[in-house]
């Protein structure tokens, strides 16, 4: 069966073609059309601006991923879109194409929350990996623990109170000058700074919870770059870079420790685009290791969004009768948040 996944929650438009063989996904075609370099002029993504370049690309880049997979429209089994959560606008581009396309060629139109989207991405980097797991999503707008029951039910164990990792990482790139979004220069900035140069505050909440909050960490290396520049004081950006990357990583490993203990999971998985984020990923294959858990992660590709983590994901909510009509709306928010 192929199954065609459309992304367009945020600043990338991407289709994607599936095939699934004997229950087994292979990616037939991803194509993602970026658009980082008109958003990376006004330093963030303004939505007006990631509609309308999503609108532009929509129709172009979903009959480039029917033909590099050699497929028609007719020979789709199903068709899944990101309806939540995201930028309202540029969600209503890719569910109403999808909708579109859906209905005048007779194929099942299947909704997909983003979350569960990222979540699927682990299933290409590991046969093995079944639901019952524990799932960490760490991107642009979450910074989630789940407990994955089932393909399509997830609870959530922990979240952010306030800002997302890959915000606080897009943030603090951004006042040291690197362009739009930064979290893939600070990575390799990190590699030359001391990590141990400056004491930034711990994004992990105390206490019994598997929650964080990363505006305290934003606001301090905020204050920490601005004071000293007003002082006339130099700092070392790599410095900066390395401590606020190993403060975060170190955050994330301890409650991610702390849900494996609690939740005595077998399995663990990261996904979003922070989770290509080498650091990260280094420092949670250690922990996996050393608790004797077996670790999912996709390669950095599929890391960020991407039209076959969403087909993916639909191909489960497909099995489940889990089917949308022409009244499918999207929605800003997820129903797991
Ligand atoms: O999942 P994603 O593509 O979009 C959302 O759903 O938000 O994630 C984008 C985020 C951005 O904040 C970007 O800076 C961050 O992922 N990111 C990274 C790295 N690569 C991308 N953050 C840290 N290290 C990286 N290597
Ligand atoms: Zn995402």
């Amino acid at each position: 069966m192929y199954i065609l996944g459309m992304e367009s929650s945020c600043d990338e438009t991407s289709a994607s073609v599936v095939e699934i063989i004997d229950e087994k996904p292979y990616i037939r075609s991803n194509i993602v059309a970026s658009q980082i370099s008109i958003h990376k002029l006004y330093g963030g993504v303004v939505p007006e601006i990631a509609s309308r370049a999503h609108i532009e690309a929509v129709s172009r880049i979903t009959h480039e991923a029917l033909d590099e997979a050699g497929i028609k429209i007719s020979d789709l089994g199903a068709i899944a879109v990101t309806s939540s959560p995201g930028l309202i606008g540029a969600l209503l581009v890719g569910v109403n194409f999808a909708k579109s396309l859906a209905y005048a060629n007779n194929i099942p139109l299947v909704p997909v929350d983003h979350i569960k989207g990222h979540v699927a991405a682990s299933y290409f980097a590991d046969e093995a990996l079944k639901p019952p797991f524990l799932a960490l999503v760490v991107s642009g707008g979450h910074t989630s623990i789940y407990h994955v029951k089932d393909y399509t039910e997830f609870d959530e164990l922990g979240t952010t109170r306030d800002d997302a990792a890959g915000e606080a990482f897009d943030k603090i790139a951004r006042v040291m000058g690197m362009p739009y979004p930064g979290g893939a220069a600070l990575d390799k900035l990190a590699y030359e700074g001391d990590p141990k140069a400056i004491k930034f505050p711990s994004p992990a909440l105390h206490g019994d919870n598997l929650d964080f909050s990363f505006s305290g960490l934003k606001t301090s290396a905020l204050n920490y770059i601005n004071s000293n520049t007003q002082k006339g004081i130099d700092i070392s950006y790599a410095d900066v870079a390395a401590s606020y990357t190993d403060c975060v990583v170190k955050a994330i490993t301890s409650k991610v420790s702390d849900a494996i203990d609690k939740s005595g999971a077998k399995y663990f998985s990261i996904s979003g685009g922070v989770a290509a984020n080498s650091h990260l990923r280094s420092s949670l294959s250690r922990l996996c290791e050393r608790k004797g858990v077996k670790f999912a992660m996709p390669e950095k590709h599929l890391c960020g969004d991407n039209g076959a983590m969403i087909a993916l994901a639909g191909y489960y909510e497909y099995k489940k009768g889990n089917f949308a009509d022409t009244y499918l709306n999207a929605c800003a928010y997820s129903p797991l948040d």
